[in-house]
């Protein structure tokens, strides 16, 4: 059965199946056909090209895309979906003046969240998560990321798993990985004895996770107050065993050898970035690792920004993700975020639509189905209401600029 889309303004992100992933210059190259049509075929991209090559074929269905633009979903790698609540107080206490580090040392941060999940009930935290997930689809996401880590404790990063499951199984058509992520943080009672943590970590739940196939990537937050590099050297070593690949937290608020050790571990991606220097450039240079940018947390809390464009001009395949989470970043709207990219890493619209996509597709190994408009890939659109051009969309920020989102 086919479908065909007509007379579509700029059909964006065209790629010919090799181009899995686009680096430095490359990034700011953004292919698309003018007045095109694009025909799919039971939920995969058949053909396209322009309206006037347009193939004589029998279509089920016809949808006219006049003045819109179409293009592959957003690709959000790197969220922390699943939460038991908010902590709308603790961007009060910051707007007082406390850090996103004093309120985490005083008990608030991830250990706030770690005491709601504690007591939240599974069906409960499933309908909440699913709620914000429909959301999303409608803001434009195709494929995401999802994190456990406010569990921190066997039970509840297996509950956090289990709704991230079941997720999966209920949205068969959003490609969903899950990261295990119980080394977000110490609980209190290992603060002085991180080992202990590590070891129930490594041989308590990664068995259980693994056993139940709960996982796809192992994650750890690497940073200064958290875990060193020897910590997470520890457990990305454990991950591998079982088979997960590591797709970690580095850099954040320090040079904290985050990426190193991700690249030295074959991550798949290393995510922040907001401390950079050209140890780490050079060293992602020189790996398949992708470079994930999370800007939002960045503009929530108020700090610096991550070097996007020594990234760029360092030929690294820059990949954008929101980060949502309750404490740090609380949208998930990847409209706002390419708004975000353009503005504060003075990134062009264009590089930006390439992070979104093609390379995100990359940080969660969804390179050869989602990411770009190919044929054979999944046919997961975003249509445009009526929109003068590409740079339209981050340049009236705040508007929703979507008409429709097919997955
Ligand atoms: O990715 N950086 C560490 N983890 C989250 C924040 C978690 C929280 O504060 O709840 C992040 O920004
Ligand atoms: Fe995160």
């Amino acid at each position: 059965m086919l479908t065909l889309i007509s007379n579509i303004k700029s059909l964006i992100q065209t790629r010919s199946e090799n181009v899995l992933r686009v680096n430095g210059l490359n990034m700011k190259y953004l292919p698309q056909i003018d007045d095109a049509y694009l025909i799919v075929e039971n939920g995969l991209i058949h053909s396209f090209g322009k309206m006037s090559e347009l193939p004589m074929l029998q279509f089920a269905e016809t949808f006219d895309a006049s003045d819109r633009l179409i293009l592959p979903t957003w690709i959000d790698s790197h969220t922390h979906l699943v939460y038991a609540a908010s902590r709308e107080q603790e961007f009060v206490d910051r707007i007082n003046g406390l850090s996103y580090a004093e309120i985490a040392a005083k008990g608030g941060g991830i250990l706030n969240s770690a005491r709601k999940m504690a007591d939240a009930d599974e069906q409960q935290l499933y309908e909440a998560a699913a709620a914000r997930l429909e959301q999303l689809i409608a803001l434009g996401t195709g494929a995401i990321e999802i994190k456990s880590g406010y569990g921190l404790s066997t039970a509840a990063e297996l509950k956090m798993l289990r709704v991230i499951r079941s997720l999966k199984e209920n949205y068969p058509r959003i490609p969903i990985k899950a990261s295990f992520l119980a080394a977000h943080a110490f609980p209190l009672e290992y603060r002085e004895n991180h080992q202990g943590y590590i070891d129930l970590i490594i041989n308590e739940m990664l068995p259980q996770v693994a056993g139940e196939g709960l996982a796809d990537y192992m994650d750890a937050f690497c940073e200064e107050g958290f875990f060193s590099v020897a910590e997470t050297e520890q457990l990305l070593e454990a991950g591998w065993k079982y088979g997960l690949k590591p797709k970690i937290h580095a850099n954040q608020l320090h040079r904290s050898g985050g990426v190193q050790v991700g690249v030295k571990h074959d991550a798949v991606s290393v995510d922040h970035l907001e401390s950079m220097g050209q140890e780490e450039l050079d060293c992602l240079r020189e790996s398949h690792t992708i470079p994930t940018l999370l800007p939002g947390a960045a503009f929530f809390l108020g700090m610096h920004y991550q070097p996007a464009r020594m990234m760029i001009d360092a030929d690294l395949p820059v990949c954008l993700a929101s980060d949502l989470n309750p404490g740090t970043c609380p949208s998930g709207n990847m409209n706002l975020l390419l708004t975000i990219a353009c503005t504060q890493l003075k990134m062009t619209p264009e590089e930006a639509v390439n992070a979104q996509t093609i390379n995100a597709a990359a940080a969660m190994e969804l390179e050869e189905s989602m990411g770009s408009i190919t044929v054979g890939k999944k046919a997961s659109l975003i249509i445009t209401k009526p929109v003068p051009s590409l740079a339209y969309l981050p340049y009236a920020y705040g508007e929703n600029l979507i008409e429709k989102v097919i997955v």
